[in-house]
C-alpha cells in the first residue's frame, strides 16, 4: 500500500469539508502520529494543509511540483496510462529512458516525467529544450495491438488529448499542426515525438513523449524561438500548476487510448480534425529526402494525412515538416 497516494486521495475526496486524522489512521491502518507525520512531511514540501478540530485536514493548495504519489491519486484506479509514475529530477531524455524500460520488459502504462532533460529530443532530429520546473516533459510507454503502419494513431490521439487536456486546464483554445504540433495564436505550445521498437508485422513497444511549454516568460526563450514558441503561461497571462495539467493529460490520453482499443479511432480522428488547422489548406512537406507540396484533404484511416499534389495524384504523407502555404489555392 503507498500511503502518501492514499492520504493525497483522501484529502482531495474531501475536498472543503475536509477529513479527520482518526478516519484516514482508521482507513489505511496507521496511527494517528503516523498520519500527522505525513501530513507534516506534505507541508515541508510546499503543501498548504489546514487542520482543526471540527472539520481535521483540509488540502488548501498544491505547490508546482510533481509528485507521484499525488498525480496518481487523481487517476482511476483502473487507468491503464499512468498506473504506474516516476518522476526523475533529471534525465537525459524521457523518451530515452522509457524505451529502454519497453525493451527491459516494463508493463504498458507506465509514465516517466523528468524536471529537467540535458539531451530532450524533437522530431525530425532536432533538440527539445526543457528547462527545469517550466514545463512538462514526460513519455509514456504503451504496447498497442497496432501494425507499424498504424503508429500515426497513436500520434493523432496524442495531438487531441494534448489539446483537450490544454483546453481544460487552461482555458486556452490551441489548435493542432499536422501531425502533432500544438499551437496558440500561431505559435508552437506543445509537441509529441511518438517513437516504437517493432517486427514487420507488429508493434513491440510504443514511447509517446510529449513536451509542453507551460510557464515560461518570454525571456525564458532563446531568441531564435521567441518568435515561433510560446507557454500557457504568455498565452493566457497566469501560471499554471503543472500536476493539474499533468493529471488532466493522462486521463485524456488513456480516454483516447482505450478508444482505439475498442476500436474508435474514428471518434478520434474527427476530434482531431475539428482543431486542426492543415485540412483544407495549401502544404509543403518537407520530408527526409524530399519536399511535396499540395492540398492537404483528408486523414486516413491510420492517421496519415492525405495531400492532393499540383498533377491531381493523391499522396499519403506519414512524417514530415508541415509548412501552411499562405495563398487559398483549389485543388
Ligand atoms: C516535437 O518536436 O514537437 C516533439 C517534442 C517532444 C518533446 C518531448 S519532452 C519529453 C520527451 N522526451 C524527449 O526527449 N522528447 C519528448
Amino acid at each position: 500500500m503507498k500511503t502518501l497516494h492514499h492520504i493525497f486521495k483522501a484529502l482531495r475526496e474531501a475536498g472543503d469539508t475536509g477529513i479527520h486524522g482518526t478516519e484516514i489512521s482508521n482507513n489505511l491502518g496507521i496511527s494517528r502520529a503516523a498520519v500527522w507525520s505525513h501530513i507534516e512531511e506534505l507541508r515541508t514540501l510546499g503543501y498548504h494543509i489546514d487542520a482543526g478540530p471540527h472539520r481535521g485536514y483540509q488540502l488548501i493548495k498544491a505547490p508546482d511540483i510533481l509528485l507521484a504519489d499525488d498525480i496518481t491519486s487523481q487517476l482511476q484506479a483502473d487507468t491503464i496510462v499512468g498506473n504506474t509514475v516516476q518522476i526523475f529530477r533529471q534525465t537525459s531524455s524521457t523518451n530515452q529512458l522509457v524505451d529502454q524500460m519497453g525493451l527491459g520488459g516494463v508493463a504498458e502504462g507506465m509514465v516517466v516525467f523528468a524536471e529537467s532533460q540535458t539531451e530532450g529530443r524533437g522530431r525530425l532530429g532536432r533538440k527539445w529544450l526543457s528547462p527545469e520546473g517550466k514545463g512538462l516533459w514526460f513519455s509514456l510507454l504503451l504496447r498497442p495491438p497496432l501494425r507499424p503502419a498504424e503508429m500515426t494513431r497513436l500520434t493523432i490521439i496524442a495531438a487531441t488529448a494534448l489539446a483537450r487536456a490544454i483546453r481544460e486546464t487552461s482555458g486556452l483554445q490551441p489548435s493542432i499542426k499536422w501531425p502533432n504540433d500544438i499551437l496558440i495564436n500561431g505559435r508552437k505550445v506543445a509537441g509529441v515525438l511518438t517513437e516504437m521498437s517493432a517486427e514487420p508485422d507488429r508493434v513491440l513497444h510504443a514511447v509517446i513523449g510529449v513536451g509542453v511549454d507551460v510557464n515560461q516568460e518570454q525571456e525564458d526563450f532563446p531568441d531564435e524561438l521567441s518568435s515561433v514558441a510560446t507557454s500557457l503561461r504568455i498565452e493566457s497571462g497566469r501560471p499554471i500548476l503543472r500536476s493539474d495539467l499533468a493529471v488532466a493529460l493522462l486521463k485524456a490520453l488513456n480516454t483516447d487510448y482505450q478508444r482505439i482499443l475498442s476500436g474508435q479511432f474514428q471518434a478520434v480522428a474527427e476530434e482531431w480534425e475539428s482543431q486542426c488547422i492543415t485540412l483544407q489548406k495549401r502544404v509543403r512537406i518537407h520530408q527526409m529526402n524530399q519536399i511535396c507540396v499540395g492540398f492537404a484533404e483528408s486523414l486516413d484511416s491510420e492517421g496519415a494525412l492525405m495531400v492532393r499534389t499540383p498533377s491531381g495524384h493523391l499522396e499519403r504523407i506519414t512524417g514530415g515538416d508541415v509548412i501552411l502555404e499562405k495563398e487559398p489555392h483549389t485543388p
